[in-house]
């Protein structure tokens, strides 16, 4: 190895210079030299052969895969059809709870999801424009259409396209902001829209008689909404609850419980957080730009100046009623969602929807998520429901592997107290007896 990088500290040998060039199996050696990473590790790092070159092709300076575990929400019942949801997280408890709150709402009809089309917006960043050119700027709605469409004619055959332009001037700099508003059937749409940006850009120079700053799309996707409700009998809730509560008291708490999320930005944060658990691992399991769909998110939560509970929930006599509305730019075709095999899986399990469907049923799992969340905490709280992974994480450190760490974990959780010593004996008798 050359030493690199002059008068820099490293915590390790340092890289080579020119690691980023070179091909992938020198820079995980290099890496594996430079840094104290040890066999267990190393294997934390490593995939098969097809995923590391793929991972090669996907980003730079690539040395490996994080295998995030992959698992299964069933129960879902999504507009009369029956969804098996693939969840890529690595927070036990999540898909556990996702899958509880939807075999319990399943017997009221499930989940009614909606969602507009997939519309998403490319923006020209203007200065120095006069208000006639902005005047101009907001006529020329035509033009753009016309110079936009060799670029979206494939988009138009499928429904999609060129929607509107909408002209804003920003009251703090001035700057004149073009909207291109264009329906990305079922791509996220990032790259055909900031190559729309870029192509409408000398055009909107022209027009305005300004000078374009820059030309990016706007990931707010305020116009690709997608939502969930579902309704409960409040007696259904009468599972699992302390001593001297009733399902009716259980809908009341968790219905305030939303509402304190409307009016405390600091509780608003957490209860948004437990319905991105579900959306942002479902977006993961099918290659989806969760930054994007998060960013989208917080940005939503925050429209009327204050950040907010995204979901709200309701007591009307016996019925708990829960509604969750969001942007959710997902896609099913472009990016890595349809490149990356792991992303066509996740997309196979989902029935193969389209862009539109995907994001509805992301908004009845972050719906099922918090409902499962809320309820849980204003029941017997989230710790119990904690304990059983604790205790199958002591199993897997004591050395117990499937079946048997399963075993060892059941003894645990009926133990009063479990630490690793306790998971190793529990360990030990149980294969002393198996002898
Ligand atoms: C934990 O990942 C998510 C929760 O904190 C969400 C919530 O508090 O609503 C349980």
């Amino acid at each position: 190895l050359s030493s690199a990088h002059p008068g820099a500290r490293s915590t390790g040998a340092p890289l080579p210079v020119g690691f980023r060039k070179h091909d992938m199996s020198a820079r995980r050696g290099e890496l594996k030299a430079a840094y104290a990473i040890g066999e267990e590790e190393w294997e934390g790092l490593s995939a098969s052969p097809l995923l590391l070159s793929l991972a090669d092709v996907m980003v730079e300076s690539a040395v490996g895969c994080i295998p995030i575990p992959l698992g299964i929400a069933d129960g879902f019942l999504i507009d009369g059809e029956e969804v098996a949801i693939p969840m890529a997280v690595e927070e036990p408890s999540i898909i556990a709870a996702a899958s509880f709150a939807a075999w319990l709402v399943r017997p009221d009809g499930g989940f009614t999801t909606w969602a507009s089309a997939p519309r998403m917006t490319a923006q020209v960043f203007l200065e120095d424009v006069t208000e006639d050119g902005e005047r101009r700027l907001a006529a020329c709605e035509a033009r753009v259409r016309s110079a936009l469409a060799p670029m979206l004619s494939s988009l138009e055959r499928r429904g999609g396209g060129f929607k509107e332009l909408r002209v804003a001037r920003l009251p703090g700099s001035g700057t004149v902001r073009a909207d291109l508003v264009i329906d990305v059937r079922d791509a996220m749409g990032a790259n055909r829209l900031n190559t729309a940006a870029e192509r409408a850009r000398p055009l909107l120079e022209a027009e305005s008689g300004g000078r374009a700053l820059m030309a990016i799309l706007s990931n707010a996707a305020q116009d690709r909404l997608a939502g969930a409700r579902f309704r409960i009998h409040a007696d259904r809730l009468g599972i699992r609850l302390p001593p001297g509560m009733d399902g009716a008291e259980a809908a009341r708490r968790v219905a305030r419980a939303s509402a304190l999320a409307q009016e405390d930005p600091s509780r608003a944060v957490t209860h948004n957080k437990g319905i991105m658990n579900g959306i942002s691992s479902l977006a993961l399991a099918t290659m989806n730009d969760t930054r994007a769909v998060e960013a989208a998110a917080h940005a939503w939560a925050a429209r009327e100046g204050q950040y907010r509970g995204l979901s709200m929930f309701a007591v009307e006599g016996d019925t708990l009623s829960g509604e969750l509305e969001l942007p959710l730019a997902l896609a099913v075709v472009g990016g890595s969602v349809d490149f990356h095999p792991a992303g066509r899986a996740g997309l196979a399990v989902l029935g193969a929807p389209d862009a539109p469907r995907l994001s509805r049923i992301a908004a009845a799992l972050g719906l099922a998520q918090n409902f499962a969340a809320l309820l849980a905490l204003v029941t017997t709280g989230i710790q119990s429901g904690h304990m059983r992974y604790h205790a199958a994480r002591l199993a897997y450190r004591a050395g117990a592997r499937g079946q048997e760490s399963r075993r060892v974990a059941a003894s645990l959780e009926a133990a009063e107290s479990a630490d690793i010593e306790a998971a190793r004996a529990v360990l030990a008798m149980l294969r002393g007896s198996a002898e």
